[in-house]
């Protein structure tokens, strides 16, 4: 198991520039499971959870090829499978976007359910009301979710849940809905960029739809789909990370391939706390150096409100604000493992049922941390260049999963950081 070693206290410079994202890129790989004909993918990212879906993907007899120029390339050559085996479901929750498709496409399924993770339980209840509400069968058998229909009918769903929408549920009910007969209405429909570029790209292979961007999705079922081109939207997570890393770091680090205007809610806070982010065009910002950081409290919400994917790198900033801060999860109430690992920087935070409470401290200081997930590994990290001294942290096979090179940008842009792989740590790592 590899692990980093962040040397802290090291100003940033220059520039960096955002890969595709990763969580429009796996549903909309997913999605070429529905269309006739060749696509081409243009700025999918290089990442684990990449590979999963193209091994998944490739298992269900699509063939998926990364071309010389970084492309993928997908064509549907079999359609006699119908299995999202286990093995594969259980590295990537994001899997259950094959669901979708395969009923509408195959009208057959049989995909292991994801269960839960780090973060939370996180059910797959509206993914599936969704889907009944289209005409599919589907019920729960050894771990699977077994799936048949005669055909999927248009209707209108609601797709909220206790908290809020459901972005990859919105994923398979929007894909679904595309070759389904006659109209289907969403609402309560997630609006994240990601889901936007779906539909997009599902509109660019011949689909009817409307709304895109607005909690009420209106699809009108086509009866088949052309494959096409597109290009992945930037990475709103890795830009939201590496312009905490540069504010957090007291530096002026521009961010290129970054759109602005995903990131809104961010762009709020770091306001609020005293920090200036230049725009300089469309596609690129400038994160300015700031003296100090006001505590602020922040809610995470669904788009466009402040993300959850976020939360845990902002509260690696806010642990360094002159005052308290509260965090409010709203998405995953239990999205704090980074807390303990925090505090074993130095960080004074407690950790009240969905709240956090940030007691900022003047500095931090570098030691072994776990990083217990995706976002929470790219909290360490961001912790580790503000801390004093190195910070150790262990399992960042979590960070390989959603963020492209991130030690290759960080140190092009001056950071101390270094790779260590497991026999070099033999007797160290766990
Ligand atoms: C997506 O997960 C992202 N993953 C997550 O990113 C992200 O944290 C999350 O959306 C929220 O923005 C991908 O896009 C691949 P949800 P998803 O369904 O779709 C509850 C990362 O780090 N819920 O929008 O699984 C759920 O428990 C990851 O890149 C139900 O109750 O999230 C949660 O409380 C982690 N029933 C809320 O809704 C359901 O059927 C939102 O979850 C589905 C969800």
């Amino acid at each position: 198991m590899d692990k980093f070693l962040v040397t802290g206290g090291q100003e940033l410079k220059g520039s960096v520039t955002i890969s595709g994202s990763k969580n429009a890129a796996l549903p909309i790989m997913a999605a070429t499971i529905l269309s006739e004909g060749k696509n081409i993918i243009k700025g999918v990212p290089r990442l684990r959870d990449v590979d999963t879906m193209a091994q998944i993907l490739t298992e269900l007899g699509v063939r998926v090829t990364r071309l010389p120029n970084g492309d993928i390339e997908t064509e549907v050559k079999n359609e006699s499978e119908s299995l999202a085996r286990y093995e594969l479901v259980k590295t990537m929750r994001a899997s259950i976007c094959v669901l979708g498709p395969l009923m509408a496409k195959r009208k057959t399924a049989r995909v292991s359910l994801p269960g839960g993770c780090v973060i939370g339980v996180r059910p797959v209840d509206l993914h599936e009301k969704g889907l009944q509400l289209l005409g599919a069968n589907l019920v729960s058998e050894h771990g699977y979710i077994i799936g048949k229909t005669k055909k999927l009918i248009g209707t209108e769903i609601y797709l909220g849940g206790a908290f809020g929408s459901t972005v990859t549920g919105t994923d398979n009910v929007l894909m679904a809905a595309t070759l389904a007969e006659g109209r289907t209405v969403v609402d309560n429909a997630a609006c994240e960029p990601e889901v936007q570029d779906l539909a997009v790209f599902l509109t660019k292979m011949g689909a009817k739809i409307s709304g895109i961007g607005t909690p009420r999705l209106i699809i009108d079922g086509v009866k088949s789909l052309k494959g096409t081109t597109h290009t992945i939207i930037p990475d709103r997570i890795e830009a939201g990370t590496f312009i905490i890393a540069g504010a957090i770091t007291g530096s002026r680090i521009t961010v290129k391939n970054c759109r602005l205007e995903h990131l809104s809610a961010l762009v709020d806070k770091l306001r609020d706390i005293g920090l200036t982010l230049n725009k300089n065009s469309e596609t690129e910002c400038t994160v300015l150096p700031g003296k100090k950081f006001n505590p602020v409290d922040i809610s995470t919400l669904p788009y466009p409100g402040f993300p959850t994917d976020l939360q845990a790198q902002m509260m690696a900033l806010l642990s360094l604000a002159d005052g308290i801060s509260v965090i409010t999860e709203k998405i995953y109430p239990d999205r704090f493992m980074h807390v303990a690992e925090l505090n074993r920087l130095g960080a004074q935070i407690r950790k009240e049922g969905p709240y956090a409470i940030i007691k900022g401290v003047p500095k931090l200081s570098g030691a072994p941390v776990m990083a217990s997930d995706l976002r929470a590994s790219a909290a360490m990290v961001v912790a580790g260049l503000a801390a004093e001294g190195t910070t150790e942290i262990h399992r960042v096979y979590h960070i390989d999963r959603g963020y492209e090179k991130i030690e290759e940008k960080l140190k092009k842009l001056g950071a101390k950081i270094k790779r260590v792989s497991d026999k070099e740590t033999a007797t160290g790592d766990e």
